[in-house]
């Protein structure tokens, strides 16, 4: 069987964020910023729960799908808005809807995560049939907006998805990692803002993103010559560029939102999907390779035909 994408919602607080209007505040540049990272604006405000709340429900709605008709929700975030509940008991809440919800917490990576258990949990006798995956991060909640190093990067947004079981198999291959010896470069305490080593999760980032793909794309037989579309995270569109080149992927076959959405965690997947949907290059068939990475460190591919 395969896990089907039905509709694709999105969502994007109202305020913009320009480099220029961090470079009011703090030692930095638009120059700087757009050249380090590819980044020129971000989207700031509202909580995971709204923006997962709306995304979903633009995804729903694009599907045709009712909300009784979701058989799961599946939220990923880094940025829950509570301790407990999950914050996708409040997203079922605000959608109506009347199936299982949890949380999957795997940072940037989490929305392949997501996927990854929607369509194993597809196969299990009496698995849902429908289930609506969504990613949402509010990122300006946990950033310190004095430090450089960090501000210029994050932002808030959601996208989601919602998977439909069909007999034709569509996950090729997948790839999920984790390595817990990184968590000292990239974590956020309780009631703290989020800690950094940018050069090492660079780095870092890079060998994952490709080990990753590479791993994924021998499972599934293929080569990276076969990828037709490449959905990566959106962390630093320098990360994007050098993982394309180790693995030999044209930029062209890539779609980015990182220049107007900053680093929008578990959301940015979702976000490049509906932007390639736009761009009308996920037609049926197609080799669709998502990757993403993220603190922990955690890492996940999935290469699907579309
Ligand atoms: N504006 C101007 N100068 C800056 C800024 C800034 N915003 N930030 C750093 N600098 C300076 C540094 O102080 C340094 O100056 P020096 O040479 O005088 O010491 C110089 O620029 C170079 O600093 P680096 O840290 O080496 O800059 P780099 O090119 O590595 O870019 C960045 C920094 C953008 C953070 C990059 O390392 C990066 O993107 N890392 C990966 C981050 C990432 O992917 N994080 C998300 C993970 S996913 C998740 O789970 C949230």
């Amino acid at each position: 069987m395969g896990a089907h994408v039905r509709g694709v919602g999105t969502a994007l607080p109202e305020r913009v964020v320009t480099n220029d209007d961090l470079a009011a505040t703090m030692d930095t540049s638009d120059d700087w910023i757009r050249e380090r990272t590819g980044i020129r604006e971000r989207r700031v405000g509202g909580t995971t729960g709204q923006l997962a709340i709306e995304a979903g429900a633009k995804a729903l709605a694009d599907a045709g799908v009712d909300p009784a008709e979701v058989d799961l929700l599946v939220l990923s975030t880094t940025t829950p808005d509570q301790r407990t509940p999950a914050t996708s008991a409040a997203v079922h809440a605000g959608l109506g809807l009347r199936c299982g919800a949890f949380d999957v917490n795997a940072a940037c990576a989490g929305f392949t995560y997501a996927w990854v258990a929607a369509n194993g949990m597809m196969e299990l006798p009496h698995g849902p049939r429908r289930v609506l995956v969504i990613g949402a991060d509010a990122l300006s909640t946990i950033t310190d907006w004095t430090d450089r190093s960090t501000a210029i990067l994050f932002a808030d947004a959601a996208g989601a998805v919602v998977l439909e079981h069909r007999p034709e198999p569509n996950l090729l291959g997948w790839d999920l990692g984790a390595d817990g010896s990184l968590v000292p470069i990239l974590y956020c305490d309780h009631g703290d803002t989020l800690k950094m080593e940018g050069r090492e999760v660079f780095k870092r980032a890079v060998r994952a993103v490709v080990a990753s793909v590479e791993n994924a794309l021998e499972r599934a037989g293929l080569t990276p010559d076969d990828i037709d579309v490449l959905l990566p995270h959106q962390a630093n569109i320098r990360i994007i560029e050098a993982v394309c080149s180790r693995l030999g992927i044209p930029a062209d076959k890539t779609v980015n939102v990182i220049e107007t959405t900053g680093n929008t965690s578990s959301a940015t997947i979702p976000l490049c999907i509906d932007a390639a949907r736009s761009a009308g290059v996920l037609h049926e068939g197609r080799i669709v390779c998502m990757t993403g990475f993220g603190a922990g460190m955690t890492w996940a591919t999935t290469v699907v035909r579309w």
